[in-house]
């Protein structure tokens, strides 16, 4: 059964299907677009070409492909220069849709690619992990790093149409599959009560029969959050809210130099963090804090760092993030286990507790 949902932006609405298996749903639309006169390519990872190789074949058939290499490091100016090579040679046109078929790093990457051939294509999302099903594909960020940082360099540009096949999750590592969860336990924390209830009841895995409405329900909470502020300019709430446990998390990835956590695992880290910052804030109580804990543990990710970090180098790294506003620290706190608030101007002092509790000396 193919269900949607619609992503409501005005003339850059999508939608999102949701299915277990998208093949034939994905390949109707293939070829209602070259019989309409547009050329498509494909840009995937090896992995992909490995693991779902049949199903990829099922939903976009010969349609030429180029295959990068997995992993944060494609997330390149030199990967970005073979994608748009490799579109020029095949001559797409304005009209022509790029199938982006991965993870986040294939669709941030596959998204920009999209974002500046000539300005400007159509693109299509297939995520491929549950990080990118519950976030990335969805609400038009791409982009590529820098030596300088991650996504210092991108464009916001929404995709033309998102297709989340569950089927394809069969073949994610678990450590994957763990790190796409930090991000679903976030949303529960940020706006979803009774999704944070659910994750409480019993650990979440790619057999549950309820994670398809899980993913589901994910992509409803980011569409309403996008749609609100696409461009994440709201002075307080809006898109930002979704970076619930980033400012931590990145400071983490940034200081161990991308390789020693996962993207999810960092943000498992940070959501434990932002909920010790809010009870030093005085606004959950110590008993909130562990219900996070033992939801995050209970999801096979870290609660705390592997190994110590230095405190003043997690702050330096904070504060070169690009989310960081006039130099001020901004932190998304909670108000409450389903309730997140943006504060402008925290102080650093239970910043630095909050982070000494997840293992900063
Ligand atoms: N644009 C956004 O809004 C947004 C949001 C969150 C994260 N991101 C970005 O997403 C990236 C992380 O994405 P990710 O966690 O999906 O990582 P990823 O794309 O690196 O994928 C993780 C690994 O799983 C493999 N893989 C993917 N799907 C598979 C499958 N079905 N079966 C087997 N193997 C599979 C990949 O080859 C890769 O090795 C980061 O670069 C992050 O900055 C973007």
């Amino acid at each position: 059964m193919v269900d949607h949902i619609t992503v409501k932006l005005g003339e850059r609405s999508y939608p999102l299907h949701f299915g277990h298996d998208l093949r034939t749903h994905v390949r109707a639309q293939v070829e209602q677009a070259t019989a309409a006169g547009r050329k498509l390519v494909v840009v995937t990872d090896r992995n992909l070409v490995e693991t779902q190789g049949d199903a990829l074949a099922a939903m976009v058939g010969a349609t030429p492909r180029i295959v990068l290499e997995p992993g944060e490091k494609t997330k390149s100016l030199t990967d970005l220069g073979r994608v748009l090579d490799f579109m020029a040679e095949q001559r797409l046109d304005r009209t022509s849709l790029l199938v982006v078929a991965g993870g986040g790093v294939i669709g941030d990457l596959g998204g920009f690619a999209a974002a500046s051939y000539l300005r400007g294509i159509g693109f299509w999302q297939i995520p491929t992990t549950l990080l990118a099903m519950v976030d990335s594909s969805v609400g038009g960020k791409t982009g590529i790093n820098l030596k300088a940082g991650k996504n210092l360099v991108g464009a916001f540009h929404q995709p033309t149409a998102v297709f989340i096949a569950t089927e394809l999750l069969s073949t994610l590592p678990a450590r994957e599959f763990a790190a796409g969860m930090a991000e679903v336990v976030k949303y529960g924390l940020l706006g979803d009560p009774g999704l944070f209830g659910e994750l409480e009841q019993g650990r979440l895995s790619v057999s549950s029969p309820r994670l398809a409405a899980v993913i589901r329900r994910c992509c409803e909470a980011k569409a309403r959050v996008v749609e609100a502020d696409e461009f994440e300019r709201a002075k307080v709430g809006g898109r930002a809210l979704l970076n619930l446990g980033h400012t931590f998390g990145h400071a983490i990835e940034q200081v161990t130099g991308y390789g020693t956590y996962l993207h999810g695992e960092a943000v498992a880290i940070g959501l434990v963090a932002a909920a010790r910052l809010s009870q030093r804030l005085g606004m959950i109580t110590a008993t909130e804090v562990d219900r996070v804990v033992r939801v995050v543990g209970a999801h096979d990710l870290p609660v705390a760092l592997r190994s110590p970090l230095a405190w003043p180098e997690l702050l330096a790294a904070m504060s070169r993030d690009k989310k960081v506003r006039a130099g001020r620290l901004r932190f998304v706190v909670l108000k409450s286990l389903g309730e997140a608030i943006t504060l402008d101007e925290v102080d650093l002092a239970p910043v630095e507790a909050a982070f000494r509790s997840v293992g900063a000396v």
